[in-house]
């Protein structure tokens, strides 16, 4: 009896259990006892066909991540056993997942058994990888290459059904996995069919669709080198000889792994898994339990939530200052509902069933029965204090009261309340239901029961929870409000609009910021200016607040008036320069005597990332975030940030840290203190940190 992997014979079956928990990741020393189990059962006559099943009711989650980059070649051999025998009928049982090397080892076996609630997927490209345990080559023999190739590519998960109309599985268990994987043998040893092995298929070359897939990955997954790799070994797969594919193969996954961009993707990865851990909470601390929920406020933000909900099973009451706006608001949801059940992304059944769980409510007695209150409505701390005071109020006395600012101050929020440790912020990003991200805002008094059970909520809502300090934008915001800034002081110092844009988007990101400006939005843009020009009214007089005015005075409110920054096309929506607004930039830097000069793509890229990466330095300092790389998980999912690049706190201590401080300090000479050094920057840059494993003491 094995630790990872035992064989056991059943009726002439032998049944091999590969468990490794907590996913059944193939690590070397499980593989390590999985391959003997093969050759005993192999090699034991009274042992006429063999069943592979996961232990702990999961079939393998795919090979270790933790080992790529230590190990070389680990699990190879269980590939080749498998792939070169076919003595005997090999079954694999699929229970909850079989993904990367999980489905590769699956897809060396003659059949492939799955419970109806398995998941089956190729998810290698968001490490930065490629199927490398033969999957590229058997794929598109097994499913034809265009198939092969959007699974790959797109590296999602398919439930079970899917799979089978695929042609990934044989068949599907409805009841015991075991024992349907059982009788599904025996009928195999009954009826003798032939053995087929994916690699033993044909593949038609497909020329045409090898170039479309080129041509998606050029476009939409830019900058990362998997997508190319996965049809280079397609491609491979439909013109060569199996052992040349295979070698392709292998060649393309040794690039891959040894890459900068699979170590960002790897970091991320792990980063994610960490982010939703809180260490000054106790594991022994369970979160409570959400049964009921209450959104107030139904704007894009509130719609966008009580879908979160209703994602998470949660039944919902929706709250508005009046029913008119309730009932605007709770048709908006529908509508929304309606229309990505059109466009074939959501079944009618799953649709229906999640607007069964929203429940209009008008009187707000019913907040008695709920379990949390999330409050979504217009920035206005006035109006959320007497609203608190109200929920307060009308709700038992063990309601957690969420507020989904973006900027105000939750101990403010909370103490209109008489308990401020039941009071958080959830500040989900726009659009509420599709964004992964969300910070969870720890106030002064908030509770360890309440964050635990915020961030719990936030997992079973789908999303990834971070959790922030109480400070003007949170984390997020306020570190990303500094990208913006340069990019607008860059376009009156002499860099055309296009260029920022340029520099931004060879970069990574998926757009430049005036493009994005455009894209959310002038009149947003205009919103921030006014408020802050109220909080500082000498605002008024930069050439940015001019600009802004000026683009609002002509109706150039961005994509959706078809003109803002720049004129768009409709419908394809592609930004064309606009000489006109590049004159009122250049008008407005003459009237204010701004010194022109010209930059390169990289001084843009080092003016609109530093100060970035100095703010977030400051964020740490403060114990705003716990980790460095929590911050670099907002940056990813909640600025776009490219993933092959780790983060911003990643991509900063691959610069090196003195060379940024260098940079920070010239900076600063040349354009005053809103550049001054991060003391927490300066002390990483003595001590020879890196930023990307900071950990700090939260305030
Ligand atoms: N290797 C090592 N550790 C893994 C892992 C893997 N493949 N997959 C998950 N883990 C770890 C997580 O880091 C986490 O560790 P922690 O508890 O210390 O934080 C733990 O397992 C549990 O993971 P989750 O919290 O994500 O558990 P869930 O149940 O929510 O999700 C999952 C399970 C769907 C398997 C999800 O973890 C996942 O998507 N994992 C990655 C799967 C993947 O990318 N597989 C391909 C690997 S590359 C490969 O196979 C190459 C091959 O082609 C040669």
């Amino acid at each position: 009896m094995g630790k990872y992997a035992t064989l056991e014979t059943k009726e002439g079956v032998g049944i091999i259990t590969f468990s490794n928990p907590p996913v059944n990741a193939l690590s070397s020393y499980a593989v390590a006892e999985l391959v003997p189990c093969f050759e005993e059962a192999i090699n034991d006559d009274a042992i006429q066909a063999i069943v592979l099943i996961g232990g702990n009711n999961t079939f393998i989650g795919g090979a270790d991540i933790n080992e790529f980059g230590k190990t070389s070649d680990q699990i190879t051999d269980i590939f080749k056993i498998l792939d070169e025998f076919d003595g005997k009928p090999i079954v694999a049982a699929i229970e909850k997942y079989a993904l990367g090397g999980g489905l590769e080892v699956a897809l060396c076996c003659h059949f492939r058994i799955a419970a109806i609630s398995a998941k089956v997927g190729l998810p290698e490209v968001f490490l930065g990888l490629l199927p490398g345990g033969r999957g590229t080559q058997k794929l598109p023999r097994l499913v034809g290459v265009e198939n092969a190739l959007e699974f790959m590519m797109t590296g999602k998960n398919i439930p079970a059904n899917q799979a089978k109309t695929l042609g990934l599985v044989d068949a599907i268990s409805e009841g015991n996995l075991l024992e349907d994987a059982l009788a599904f043998t025996k009928t195999i040893l009954k009826t003798k069919p032939e053995l087929k092995k994916p690699l033993s298929l044909s593949c038609e070359p497909k020329p045409d669709a090898i170039k479309a897939a080129r041509h998606i990955a050029s476009m939409r997954m830019r900058g990362f080198l998997a997508p190319q790799a996965i049809i280079n070994c397609v491609e491979a797969a439909s013109t060569k000889s199996v052992e040349e594919g295979l070698k392709v193969e292998r060649d393309e996954f040794i690039k891959l792994v040894t890459s900068k961009e699979c170590f960002a993707q790897i970091y991320a990865f792990f980063s994610e898994k960490q982010s939703s851990k809180i260490p000054f909470l106790s594991k022994d601390m369970l979160p409570i339990s959400i049964k009921s929920a209450a959104v107030y406020g139904l704007g894009n933000m509130g719609n966008g939530i009580a879908m979160n909900f209703a994602t998470a099973g949660i039944p919902v009451r929706v709250f508005e200052k009046d029913k008119e706006s309730l009932d605007k608001g709770y048709a908006r949801i529908k509508e929304n509902y309606e229309s990505t059940h059109k466009k074939g992304r959501l079944s009618k059944e799953k649709m229906d069933r999640s607007l069964s769980l929203i429940t209009p409510c008008e009187d707000i007695s019913e907040l008695k029965e709920i379990d949390v209150l999330i409050e979504a409505i217009f920035e206005d701390m006035d109006l959320k204090k007497k609203l608190f005071t109200q929920f307060c109020k009308h709700s038992n006395e063990n309601t957690l009261l969420i507020s989904n600012t973006s900027a105000l101050n939750i101990d403010t929020i909370a103490s209109a309340t008489k308990r401020p440790d039941k009071v958080c912020g959830m500040h989900f990003f726009n659009p509420a239901n599709k964004m992964k991200v969300l910070e969870v805002v720890k106030g002064k008094a908030s509770s360890g029961p309440t964050l635990k059970t915020v961030m719990s909520l936030a997992k079973s809502m789908k999303k990834t929870p971070v959790l922030v300090g109480n400070c003007p934008g949170f984390v997020n915001n306020r570190i990303f409000a500094h990208f913006f800034s340069q990019a607008a002081t860059l376009i009156f110092q002499g860099a055309p609009i296009t260029q920022v844009d340029k520099a931004i988007w060879d970069f990574g990101f998926p757009m430049g910021p005036f493009v994005l400006n455009d894209l959310t939005g002038i009149n947003l843009s205009w919103l921030m200016a006014q408020a802050e020009a109220k909080k500082k009214p000498s605002s008024k007089e930069t050439p940015y607040y001019q600009l802004i005015e000026r683009l609002i005075k002509e109706e150039r409110l961005g994509q959706r008036t078809a003109k803002g920054y720049y004129t768009y096309n409709l419908p394809d929506r592609s930004p064309i320069a606009d000489p006109l607004v590049q004159d009122w930039v250049t008008d407005l830097a003459q009237s204010y005597q701004i010194k022109q000069q010209t930059f390169s793509d990289e001084d843009i890229v080092k003016r609109c990332l530093y100060n970035v990466i100095n703010e977030a330095c400051k964020c740490l300092d403060e114990g705003m975030a716990l980790r460095g790389s929590d911050i670099d998980i907002l940056a990813l999912y909640g600025y776009a940030f490219p993933a092959y690049r780790g983060g911003i706190m990643y991509y900063a201590d691959q610069i090196g840290l003195s060379s940024v401080l260098d940079d920070i300090k010239a900076f600063q000479a040349q354009l005053g203190d809103i550049w001054k050094p991060s003391a927490f920057l300066e002390k990483a840059v003595k001590d020879n940190l890196s930023l990307c494993q900071t950990v700090v003491q939260m305030t």
